[in-house]
């Protein structure tokens, strides 16, 4: 069983007037509870699957089936109501949300549109989602510009698990966190792994986080995949010269693995 199958997926863009391929001939699958990253340098095409995952933008070529279905056949109601369980993470939450509105509102929004649960029931279920991910209750009345960036995050979280997904696309959702934060939204990430087998495409281009939370990495070199397999045995040992680049620019992974080794 798999809740996304992507194959021979390819996007062109142009550069300079000439036509390049910023995803090429890439192909992955994704089971149910599972963790697989995107790794690759910047600009090696990572973004640009989510997008396409998402169906944010179309592809040039390949297929895409999420849940057993052909995802790209999906129009109006049908694409609608699978969507709800395809959700997203972004690395800024203050770009995702609208900063002036309160947490309650951005938690309400997909209970609504999504018919998940009557107008009396919403802010039950809003509260018992801010505590799912860690937060008070009491947050809800305030403004998203107003609590703090890990505070955001886990807001955009609990938006995310709102409409029960099975598959979340986490596009550099911890990047922008301190390492104490990114740690704590790692552990969440995890622990909703676990209770609600949900499946991440967890994109980052820092093999750290990737080692600590995924299970199958894909890496990327100029939206080919360059190499795939088990995260902690591709880390420890890449065999294409952009893992093994990725590998000797993350310092502190080199000490962590000799550590537990
Ligand atoms: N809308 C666009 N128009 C033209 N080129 C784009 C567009 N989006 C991305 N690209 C290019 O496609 C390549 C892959 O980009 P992206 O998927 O954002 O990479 P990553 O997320 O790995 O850093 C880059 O060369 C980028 O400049
Ligand atoms: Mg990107």
């Amino acid at each position: 069983m798999t809740v996304l199958a992507v194959s021979n997926l390819a996007k062109r863009y142009r550069r300079g007037g000439k036509p390049f391929a910023a995803v090429d001939e890439v192909s992955f699958e994704i089971g149910p509870a599972e963790t697989l990253a995107l790794a690759g340098p910047s600009g090696s095409g990572k973004s640009t699957i989510a997008k396409l995952v998402l169906r944010l933008i179309e592809p040039d070529a390949g297929r895409i089936d999420f849940e057993g279905g052909d995802f790209l056949a999906l129009s109006g109601g049908s694409l609608r109501a699978r969507r709800a369980r395809l959700q997203m993470v972004f690395q800024d939450p203050l770009a995702a949300f609208n900063p002036r509105a309160t947490v309650a509102r951005v938690l309400d929004d997909p209970l609504r549109i999504h018919a998940i649960a009557s107008r009396a029931e919403r802010p039950l279920r809003i509260a018992a989602l801010l505590e799912r991910v860690g937060l008070e209750t009491n947050l809800a009345t305030r403004a998203i510009h107003e609590i703090s960036g890990g505070q955001r995050q886990r807001v955009a979280i609990a938006r995310a698990i709102a409409t029960r997904p099975s598959l979340i696309v986490l596009d550099e959702a911890v990047s922008a966190l301190d390492v104490s934060v990114r740690g704590q939204i790692l552990e969440l990430l995890l622990d909703l792994q676990r209770q609600e087998r949900i499946a991440y495409l967890f994109i980052s281009h820092d093999l750290g986080v990737i080692r600590a939370i995924a299970h199958r990495v894909v890496i990327l070199d100029a939206g080919k995949i360059a190499e795939s397999g088990d995260a902690r045995t591709v880390i420890a040992n890449p065999q294409s010269a952009v893992g093994k680049a990725l590998v000797a620019a993350t310092p502190k992974l080199v000490r962590t693995s000799q550590e537990a080794s």
